[in-house]
């Protein structure tokens, strides 16, 4: 581990590195790895302490449990005191991937990696470097996005080392490529509830496995903590189009995140996240495109809306959550 006030050791990911990095994970320490989805801030997952690490350096609320990566299907005893068939079946479609699931926790699996809930949220990353580096720990690793808590999700390692001056080792492994977080489901035998919208989608899940079902009295099932109405900002006020805008907004002062690049005339930067209306793309760039425009000269930044179907509702989902505090509701 690195002493205390030296610079954050940032390494390429490859086989010495990773090596290295998962040193760090058995002794204790945190690092920053990348996965498919956005960059991860990794712990031992069975070691108490360090877990609480991760909580103070992101700032984030105790009440806002960890998801727990691991690298095989044989993880999943460790973690779980139950499994359905339905878990296997998730597992053989959409793991390694973009998917965490929810299950009933073993007793072993410390507390504040799940802030106290009797459910722990797992996934195996589709991401070569986070799956080796787990596998090297010998251990699951309990990982949040690498961001401060409530600021915008890093994908890649600059977006890391910006907000979290303090971590042992970060795994460069060049920009994610899915660009927004996991969807998390929470699961009970054949009965599904989404938690978090992802690149997963539930008809995707539900025409993969029909023996599963969406719960139908969602009052039963675990609500996700870090589910906060604002999350995601970017330093500077953030709203989205066809939204109320402030008496001092100007296009000049603004930068425009585009989606069908149309009407962009005026503003003072415009970023094209997407060429074609392509969703998948647009997800790829919205993290990076806000944190550089969190860093340019502009007052504002406003996005286009996206259609809210597959990826498309978790890119709405973020965006809705980026603007909350600059919003009249936000404010008041
Ligand atoms: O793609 C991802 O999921 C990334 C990468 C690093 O894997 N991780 C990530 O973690 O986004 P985080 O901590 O930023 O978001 C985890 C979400 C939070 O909303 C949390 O409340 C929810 O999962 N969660 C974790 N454990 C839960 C549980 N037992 N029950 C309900 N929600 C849970
Ligand atoms: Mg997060």
């Amino acid at each position: 581990m690195k002493p205390h006030g030296e610079p954050v050791i940032v390494r390429p990911a490859n086989s010495v590195s990773i090596i290295e990095a998962a040193e760090v994970i058995k002794q204790g320490g945190l690092v920053a790895f990348p996965t498919e989805t956005v960059y991860g801030l990794g712990a031992d997952a069975f070691n108490a302490m360090s877990v609480a690490k991760i909580f103070e350096t992101k700032k984030r609320p105790f009440f806002d449990p960890l998801i727990v990566h691991i690298s095989s299907i044989n993880d999943l005893p460790k973690l779980t005191s139950e499994t359905y068939d339905s878990v296997f079946l998730l597992a053989e479609k959409f793991w390694p991937g973009p998917l965490t699931i929810v299950l009933p926790k073993a007793a072993e699996v410390p507390d504040i990696v799940t802030a106290g809930l009797e459910t722990v949220a797992i996934r195996m990353p589709d991401h070569k470097v986070a799956l080796d580096l787990v596998r090297e720990s010998g251990s699951p690793i309990a990982a949040p996005s690498a961001n401060r808590f409530g600021c915008i999700s890093p994908t890649d390692a600059c977006h890391v080392i910006k907000q979290l001056a303090e971590i042992d080792y970060v795994l460069d492994g060049g920009r994610t490529t899915i660009g927004i977080e996991s969807t998390v489901i929470h699961l009970k035998g054949n009965m599904i509830r989404v938690l978090r919208h992802g690149a997963v989608t539930l008809e995707e899940i539900l025409k993969a496995i029909p023996s599963l079902h969406e719960a139908i009295e969602p009052d039963n099932f675990n609500a996700s903590p870090g589910m906060l109405k604002s999350h995601y900002s970017p330093e500077k006020p953030l709203f989205i189009l066809g939204d109320p805008l402030p008496q001092n907004f100007t296009r000049e002062d603004a930068a425009l995140l585009s989606f069908s690049c149309k009407d962009t005339h005026g503003y003072k930067i415009v970023e094209y996240l997407t060429k074609d209306r392509n969703l998948h793309e647009y997800a790829v760039n919205l993290f990076a495109s806000l944190h550089s425009m969190e860093e340019s000269d502009v007052k504002f930044i406003v996005a286009e809306k996206v259609p809210e179907q597959g990826i498309g509702v978790a890119i709405m989902d973020r965006l809705k959550k980026a603007a909350y505090k600059y919003s009249r509701e936000g404010s008041c």
